[in-house]
């Protein structure tokens, strides 16, 4: 796991951008997976610029969404796919129909839509890189506390926690869902690469236990430790908690070092 601390949550979204870019570059069909939330808003906002004043295309690329709430139809604004066309694929050149969500049509069996979602990523090859955010619970996707860490796409229900963090979504009357579904944690784990953004002091104990404490699915986000290719990219709130800083802020020294000596070191 490659530990890279920045100084703030725009340095963070930068930095993410600029990988997101550097794959396009050398793989301009990349098959990427996506997530929302408030993390990754900087992030959408810096590829956009990047799309509109420095030629940066998605024309070739296509995504796959962690998750979808379930009950949520697609056009109502509180969809996860209603999210990222506003946020993202709205301000930029990728082929909507290239883009996935785990969606569930309104009469369809949810049963059906995770096996169907993870055919349509073995057809597109696989997720090159999946960026995304972390819970405060440790959650990825909405694979809660306790999910089993060989899970595959499926319908989870959301924990008391999550459903508190994210009710500052929704108006008062608003109906927030219970349920989504979300990519299992091994289909998480079968990305090329995986790129982790988190930011604020809130997540600074998730990414405590993410990094330092033991695999275990009570923070399914430690399973991380097991995939060959993650990045963490941390701005100082969200790495208050870890113990080993200066090791990671020192590897990332040697690293930028070997960088400027061989050209590309961690790709
Ligand atoms: C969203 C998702 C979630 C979020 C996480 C952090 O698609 O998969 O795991 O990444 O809840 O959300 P924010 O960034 O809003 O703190």
């Amino acid at each position: 796991m490659e530990v890279v601390i920045l100084k703030t949550a725009e340095d963070v979204a930068a930095t993410a951008a600029g990988l997101v870019a550097k794959l396009l570059g050398h793989t301009p069909a990349a098959v990427l997976g996506l997530a929302t939330g408030s993390t990754q808003l900087a992030l959408y906002q810096q590829l956009v610029e990047k799309h509109q004043n420095s030629g940066l295309s998605f024309a070739k690329a296509s995504s796959f969404n962690l998750d979808e709430y379930l009950g949520v139809a697609a056009e109502n604004p509180q969809s996860y796919r209603s999210f990222m066309d506003r946020e993202f694929f709205d301000h930029i050149d990728i082929d909507k129909q290239s883009t996935f969500l785990p969606y569930c049509a309104e009469n369809e069996n949810p049963r059906l839509v995770g096996p169907r979602y993870e055919q349509q990523i073995r057809d597109a090859g696989g997720i090159d890189l999946q960026v995304m955010g972390i819970g405060v619970n440790g959650h990825i996707g909405f694979n809660e506390p306790s999910s089993s860490l060989s899970s595959r796409t499926r319908v989870k229900t959301l924990t008391q926690q999550t459903l508190k963090d994210n009710s500052r979504l929704f108006s008062r009357d608003e109906f927030q869902p219970k349920l989504a579904i979300t990519m299992g944690i091994a289909t998480i784990m079968d990305a090329r690469g995986v790129l982790l953004l988190a930011t604020g002091e809130s997540k600074a104990e998730a990414v405590s236990q993410m990094v330092e404490g033991p695999v275990s699915a009570m923070c399914p986000a430690s399973v991380l430790q097991l995939h060959e290719r993650v990045t963490v990219l941390l701005d100082e709130a969200a790495a208050s908690d870890l113990k080993n800083r200066d090791y990671y802020d020192w590897t990332y020294q040697q690293n930028e070092s070997l960088k400027s000596r061989f050209g590309v070191f961690h790709d």
